[in-house]
This record gives C-alpha cells, sequence and structure tokens, in this order.
C-alpha cells in the first residue's frame, strides 16, 4: 500500500462546543508563515510517493484561495502523488463557496468531506456551529455544482435529548442529498470542550447504541456499504486514505497535532498549535514524541484497528506481513469472544459482529 499524507489546519472562526481537536481561534495572521512550516516538515520525505492526501483541521476552508493554491503548489514541489491519487479537503459549511471549490479542484482535490453535523438549526447553535442547515445545503450544491464527485458528509448523533424522530430526519435529509460516503459520530463529551468543562453529557450509551442500529439499517437500505465503525460508502467510494490507517500502513503527518507511522515508527508533533509555530522557528522542527512498536505490538494494533473494518482482519497474512506469531493468550481472547457471540470468523477473516461492534472500545482495550 501506498504512503498516506495527513496536513493538519488549525485554523478555526470559533471552537464548537463538543470539539477537543488541536485548533486555534484567531490566528489567521500566522497562516502563511505556517504553510511555510508544512513545506519545511516535509523536506524531510523530499520525493516520497503519495497514494491518498488527507487535509483535516480545524478548518482547512478557513483559508483564503490563494492559500489553498499555495499550500497544493508547496505540498507537490516535495511530494510525488499518484495519478489516480485520492486527495480529500475537509469543508466547514460556514465558509465555502462555488470559487473555493474550483479552486480545490484546479489543485486536484477530488474528495470532499463537508461537517453538517446534523440538519436541525437549533441543534446547531445548541452545539456551537455557527452555520445553518440552509449553509450546508449550499456547501453541498457548490461543491457538486464545481464538479466534485466524491462528497462525503459528517453527522454527528446520539445528542442529549435527541428523539428517534429527530435521527431519523437528519438520515433522511442526508440521503437526499445522495453523498457518495456518510461518516456518523456518536457525539462524545471530552476533556478540553465546553461541553466537558459545562458538565453537559451525551446521551446515554444505550441509547445511543440503540440509533447506531437505526443508522446501520437505514444506511444500508439506503444502498451504503457498513465499511467501518463509524463509516458508510456508495460502492467504490470508501475512503482509501482512512483505510490506510486501518489497515496499519505507512503515513506522514505534517502540521501542528498531525502523527506519522513508518514501518513501525510512530512520531508525532506539538500539539499545541503556538507551540508548534514557536518550536518550528526555532528548530525547523516540533517533534514531540516517537516510539518503535515491536512487531508484537504491531500484530496487537494491526488486531484492533483491523475490527474496525466491517471487513474484518485476515489474522494469517497479518502474521506473515509482520513476521511474527500471535501470542497464545491473545488467541485465548478471541476464542472467548467469539463463543460470548461477539466477533465472529468466516474463512480467514476475523470480524466483529453487530452485537460486538456496540462493545468494540472494551474488546479493543482487552485484546491490546
Ligand atoms: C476535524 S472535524 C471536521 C471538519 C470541520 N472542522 C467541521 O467541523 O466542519 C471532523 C469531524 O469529527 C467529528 N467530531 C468532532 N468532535 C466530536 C466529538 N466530540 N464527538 C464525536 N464526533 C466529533 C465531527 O463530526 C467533525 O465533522
Ligand atoms: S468541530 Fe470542526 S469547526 Fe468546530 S472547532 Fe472542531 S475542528 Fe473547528
Amino acid at each position: 500500500m501506498k504512503t498516506g499524507l495527513y496536513v493538519h489546519i488549525p485554523f478555526c472562526p470559533a471552537k464548537c462546543f463538543y470539539c477537543s481537536f488541536a485548533v486555534c481561534v484567531g490566528q489567521e495572521a500566522k497562516a502563511d508563515a505556517y504553510l511555510d512550516d508544512l513545506v519545511v516538515e516535509g523536506q524531510s520525505y523530499a520525493g516520497a510517493r503519495i497514494g491518498t492526501v488527507y487535509v483535516g483541521g480545524g478548518s482547512p476552508s478557513q483559508l483564503t484561495d490563494a492559500q489553498i493554491s499555495a499550500l497544493f503548489a508547496g505540498l507537490r514541489s516535495i511530494f510525488s502523488f499518484d495519478k489516480n491519487a485520492e486527495i480529500s479537503f475537509e469543508i466547514n459549511p460556514e465558509h465555502f463557496s462555488r470559487v473555493t471549490a474550483e479552486v480545490l479542484s484546479r489543485c486536484g482535490v477530488n474528495r470532499l468531506s463537508i461537517g453538517a453535523q446534523t440538519w436541525d438549526d437549533r441543534r446547531l447553535r445548541n452545539l456551537g456551529r455557527r452555520h445553518s442547515a440552509d449553509i450546508t445545503l449550499r456547501a453541498f450544491a457548490a461543491a457538486r455544482n464545481a464538479g466534485f464527485k466524491n462528497i462525503s458528509l459528517d453527522l454527528l448523533f446520539g445528542f442529549s435529548g435527541q428523539t428517534r424522530r429527530a435521527l431519523i430526519d437528519d438520515l433522511k435529509k442526508t440521503l437526499v442529498l445522495s453523498p457518495e460516503h456518510v461518516s456518523l459520530y456518536a457525539l462524545t463529551v471530552e476533556p478540553g470542550s465546553r461541553f466537558f468543562r459545562d458538565k453537559v453529557s451525551a446521551a446515554s450509551p444505550e441509547k445511543q447504541t440503540l440509533f447506531f442500529g437505526e443508522i446501520i439499517d437505514e444506511l444500508t437500505a439506503a444502498g451504503y456499504a457498513h465499511y467501518e465503525v463509524s463509516n458508510f460508502a456508495k460502492p467504490g467510494f470508501a475512503a482509501r486514505h482512512n483505510l490506510n490507517y486501518w489497515e496499519g500502513g505507512n503515513y506522514i503527518g505534517l502540521g501542528a497535532s498531525a502523527h506519522s507511522h513508518l514501518d513501525g515508527h510512530r512520531f508525532w508533533n506539538e500539539p499545541v498549535f503556538l507551540k508548534y509555530f514557536k518550536r518550528m522557528r526555532a528548530e525547523n522542527s516540533a517533534l514531540a514524541g516517537e516510539e518503535y512498536l515491536t512487531p508484537e505490538q504491531r500484530l496487537k494494533e494491526s488486531l484492533v484497528f483491523g475490527l474496525r473494518k466491517m471487513a474484518g482482519i485476515d489474522m494469517e497474512a497479518v502474521e506473515k506481513s509482520i513476521g511474527c506469531v500471535w501470542d497464545p493468550a491473545t488467541r485465548e481472547r478471541i476464542e472467548a469472544f467469539s463463543v460470548a457471540g461477539l466477533l465472529s470468523r468466516s474463512g480467514k477473516m476475523l470480524r466483529v459482529t453487530r452485537r460486538g461492534l456496540f462493545l468494540l472500545d472494551e474488546i479493543s482495550r482487552r485484546l491490546l
């Protein structure tokens, strides 16, 4: 599998109440210098062949059109993108126009991921989003009109007080647009978010589980393959960049908080934007940590990442590719989860069952 490239753009117009990502507000004046930093960081991989690119954040769509063009010119001056590379760009509907969509298309971007979250305006306000559902619709139309044929929509579910009817309404409004890909995330209240500080809770795990079941039924009935825990795609539109993460592939991460993985060597940058920015000026590096995974660790990680894919994991193939065999304790745990109906085997593949899916975090913790 080809190396993936992740580029983190941390700028956001305001921090959504549920968000705990590495973002910064009011630092746009530093964006030009930050884009230069990304190129400096990238120099150490000069010539690397890239199969997928993901520009995420933060809100990359907050960059100006000139900055977006400069970003891709900079990346292309260092890396060699495959002819059929999947090049994704995250869009916050708040600032997106047909003109920006056309700039992205000229830069070679061929997949957009739009943060819709919900189609309920009151809920959007309660989440701290500054756009309405109508603005999201216009962003989607702008993307289509500019010729994008691979669009993903991000939605949240499992807010406190969300009714089944509100959930179905969100799903129906999403399906009417017929996006190629949909990500559905159960709301989590994470330390570092305003919801956490204000002690706002998400719906109970039982309700989130129930809603998740409804989501799977609705989307699969509409022709979307449920190919990863939170991700659904029309045939041929699974996100190649993310599949590479779940398959333990190599990826290079540039920018604040970005993680990289190259053949068992994992390393990551300063997550706080201003720290990253200062260190890049002083040292041309913002490395915050690194680790070398042992073959045994790589094997276990392949298992927990692989189980996120509904297709599961070919345990023998992983053994061969890493050059290490499963330890008896892990085999026993897998057996116990299988007996309990949480994992199942079909042919060479070990996969999570529908019941196991709702307990996957716990299963993964016990397998690591
Ligand atoms: C980096 S953000 C996406 C792009 C853009 N910044 C936006 O919000 O429109 C990626 C996605 O993660 C999801 N997400 C963020 N915080 C979350 C949380 N606390 N719980 C569940 N999903 C979350 C949202 O659906 C969001 O669209
Ligand atoms: S959810 Fe998206 S737009 Fe909102 S603060 Fe987080 S990264 Fe920024």
